[in-house]
């Protein structure tokens, strides 16, 4: 039989509605009897019914959180500045992971609509417009997240990856590259598709320059490392002598693709830089080059403008939030 909020409340010598602000609104309560009371609580073993209090409440303490990518550093630090800011509220974020696989993201979503979620944060996998606005007008409201959706009402908070591209291919070059190549992944992710935008930008303003693009199947460090192993594979005459990888887990693999088996340097005779500035990409044996996003301000902002969005739907604020790249040059495009 589970224990209930009625037998912690007889144990506690204290009323039902006492247990429950020691749940909810402990600052109600004398530090005393909040003591007394979560003591029963571990004791007896209780677990809140939080469906049935939200169904009470008609408020879930709960943001669903759906990213692409949650192996990846940068959807993490994400995540973390979502929570800390969830934090201060006492919500709760809980993270699903599409893959960028639409079916997952769908499910992901049902969860959230049958939990009666506070609301979703989203990086959308998809063409996402249509079923996110279905799960507002289910009184479910979104913010895009690493995205916007410009000729949607989204609120959105994300980085101006356009500039960010052109950031990075400006360095390669500004250390006199010319012979550029773009390692990427489906460009039906708006934000590689945007980065390799910035770069083109930035190779049309120099006469002699060139721009290769190698597609990958997925972001990730092993197909980093394959793209590096084509690379080697080519005449030198072949190679480029600059990569800008979409993330930095691209770039990590491409570092260690480019020069595991073979004599190649990074710098001297390829530059490298990534995007993200992930915890790693300063760890690197050649410390990575990146274009840095403000992940976890990201993640804070994107709460934030869910909570305003919630409390003060018509109200006077920024609903499309967007952040400036950062360059950051280490050892792997100067040397
Ligand atoms: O998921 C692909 C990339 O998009 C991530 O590495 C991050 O850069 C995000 O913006």
């Amino acid at each position: 039989m589970a224990v209930s909020v009625r037998d912690v409340a007889a144990a506690a010598s204290v009323s039902v509605g006492t247990v429950s602000n020691v749940l909810n609104h402990p600052e109600k309560v004398s530090p005393a009897t909040v003591e007394r009371v979560l003591a029963v609580i571990s004791e007896l073993g209780f677990v809140r019914n939080d469906a049935a209090r939200q169904l009470r409440a008609g408020r879930s303490r709960s943001i669903g959180m759906v990213v692409l990518d949650a192996s990846n550093p940068f959807f993490a630090a994400v995540a973390r500045g979502a929570e800390s800011r969830a934090e201060e509220d006492r919500l709760s974020v809980l993270l699903g992971n599409s893959d960028d696989d639409v079916v997952r993201e769908d499910s992901y979503l049902e969860l959230f609509r049958e939990q009666r979620v506070r609301g979703v944060l989203i990086t959308p996998a998809s063409h996402a417009a249509e079923k996110l606005a279905r799960l507002q007008e289910a009184g479910i409201p979104v913010v895009l997240v690493d995205h916007e959706i410009s000729e949607s009402e989204f609120c959105s908070v994300s980085v101006d990856d356009v500039e960010g591209g052109y950031l990075a291919a400006s360095h390669l070059l500004e250390q006199g590259r010319r012979r550029l190549c773009f390692v990427g992944g489906s460009s039906s992710i708006a934000q590689v598709a945007h980065r390799l935008e910035g770069a083109r930008r930035a190779v049309a303003t120099v006469d002699d320059a060139t721009l290769e693009v190698i597609e990958m199947p997925a972001l990730t460090v092993l197909n980093g490392r394959a793209a590096g192993e084509v690379i080697v594979g080519r005449e030198p005459d072949q190679r480029p002598d600059a990569i800008f990888a979409a993330n930095d887990l691209l770039a990590v693999g491409l570092l260690q693709g480019l020069t595991i088996f073979s004599t190649l340097r990074v710098p001297q005779d390829i530059a490298l830089i990534g995007y993200d500035d992930i915890d790693f990409a300063s760890a690197t044996v050649v410390p990575l080059s990146s274009i840095r996003q403000p992940a976890e301000t990201i993640g804070h902002t994107a709460v934030e403008l869910l909570l305003k969005s919630i409390e003060d739907p018509d109200g006077d604020y920024e609903r499309r939030v967007r952040f400036r790249p950062e360059l950051v040059v280490r050892q792997s495009t100067v040397g």
